[in-house]
């Protein structure tokens, strides 16, 4: 039967109905072990009892108003993710629905508070498919046949510290990711983010990190920018935040409030109540610390079980989010589908990396199993 649907993305011929912790099952009941999150998303793990209570309680109570109205819900996990900032500053946040529209509403305020349209991003970074957002992505992949983009946006390279002195008085924004996640689990060089930090500083360019993959606990801590010791004035979120409900945020230092006055910017369902139910049970599930030290020893696991490997090139990442750099394209596909014979699912990034994200609950027998899929695989090739 012809497919009603846009062929945008390419899917696997199965479709996964259950999910529970760690494991997924497609329709002919074969189970998966998920070292993909559904791509960063269920951060902890499929049908988390806690996450799942506050959404049913919500749904009988109440599941959308404008945003003419106060938000209760809203304001408390408003306070949940400033509380997790590191910083002296005041935040203030705006709730969208995604990661492209977090990382819109990031742009917008940055151009609106600095009155100045030059942005900076990096190349093989990903920020997401809207034309804001694409136009901020530096791969040309993404961008063809969709042109012109916005203008305004240069792309530099990455780690790269002699490129900084682009960055000016005429700059709005650098907006960057500290691991590069779709481009190929590239982490970003903590000196050279550093230095980025400083450029922005000197020049009064806003600092804006996108953490729509590495927030939400990824990468050990809550946040990555707490590993760099920096402060961003703005920084977007989505992904893990609902667990799998859609919902995205844009943090802002309090200073810039201003420039996104009442009418200046807005979304129907930004903030709404099942999303908001949801993200509130997220964020205290999260700024637990027995969570946070179980992605440090589940992510040192990994890393010494994948190590010595003669088909991996490099074995790089932070957190639960690690690539596996393989040979080329081909190597990779055809560890993608032995994997997933295997009963392992895992994504890739870049052109040639393997990516493993799996969820920050997962046990350390649950990677233990995973490790040994991989190792024969990779034997394999
Ligand atoms: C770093 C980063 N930014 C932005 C996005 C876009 O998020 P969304 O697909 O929710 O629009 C993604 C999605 O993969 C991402 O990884």
């Amino acid at each position: 039967m012809m497919s009603h649907l846009f062929p945008n993305y390419n899917k696997l011929p199965f479709e996964i109905v259950e999910g529970q912790g760690s494991y997924v099952k497609d329709e002919h009941g074969q189970q998966y072990l998920d070292f993909t999150s559904g791509i960063g998303v269920v951060n902890l793990g499929y049908g988390h009892p806690v996450v799942q209570e506050a959404l049913l309680k919500q749904a009988e109570t109440l599941w959308h108003m404008p945003n003419l109205y106060n938000s209760q819900l809203q304001e408390t996990v408003a306070t949940q993710l400033v509380q997790q900032i590191p910083a002296s500053e005041e935040y203030a946040v705006y709730f969208c629905n995604s990661g492209a529209e977090a990382n819109e509403a990031a742009l917008k305020l940055a151009r609106k508070a600095t009155g100045r349209t030059q942005i900076i991003s990096f190349q093989q970074s990903f920020h997401g498919r809207t034309f804001g957002a694409m136009s901020a992505t530096g791969q040309e992949s993404i961008h063809a046949g969709f042109g012109p983009l916005v203008p305004g946006f240069t792309y530099l390279p990455f780690n790269d510290a002699a490129a900084l002195a682009a960055i000016t008085a005429d700059t709005a924004a650098v907006i960057l990711e500290l691991v590069q996640g779709e481009g190929g689990v590239i982490p970003a060089e903590k000196g050279w983010v550093q230095a980025v930090a400083a450029h922005c500083k000197d020049t009064g360019t806003l600092l804006i990190i996108d953490e729509i993959q590495t927030g939400m606990g990824r990468t050990g801590t809550f946040y990555a920018f707490a590993h760099y010791g920096i402060e961003p004035d703005i920084f977007t979120l989505a992904k893990g935040l609902g667990n799998g409900i859609p919902v995205g945020a844009m943090i802002g230092k309090a200073a810039l409030q201003t420039a996104f006055g009442a009418g200046s910017h807005g979304s129907t369902f930004g903030g709404n109540k099942l999303a908001m139910a949801a993200a509130a049970a997220v964020c205290q599930q999260i700024s637990e610390a027995p969570l946070q030290h179980n992605v440090q020893a589940r992510s040192a696991q990994l890393m010494d079980g994948l190590k010595d490997l003669p088909a991996v090139e490099t074995l790089r990442g932070r957190g639960l989010m690690i690539g596996i750099v393989l040979a080329d394209a081909d190597t990779l596909q055809q560890v993608m589908s032995h994997l997933r014979e295997e009963q392992l699912l895992a994504l890739k990034a870049g052109s040639r990396v393997l990516r493993l994200l799996p969820p920050l609950t997962i046990t350390e027998e649950e990677t233990a199993a995973g490790i040994a899929i991989l190792r024969r695989v990779l034997a394999q090739c």
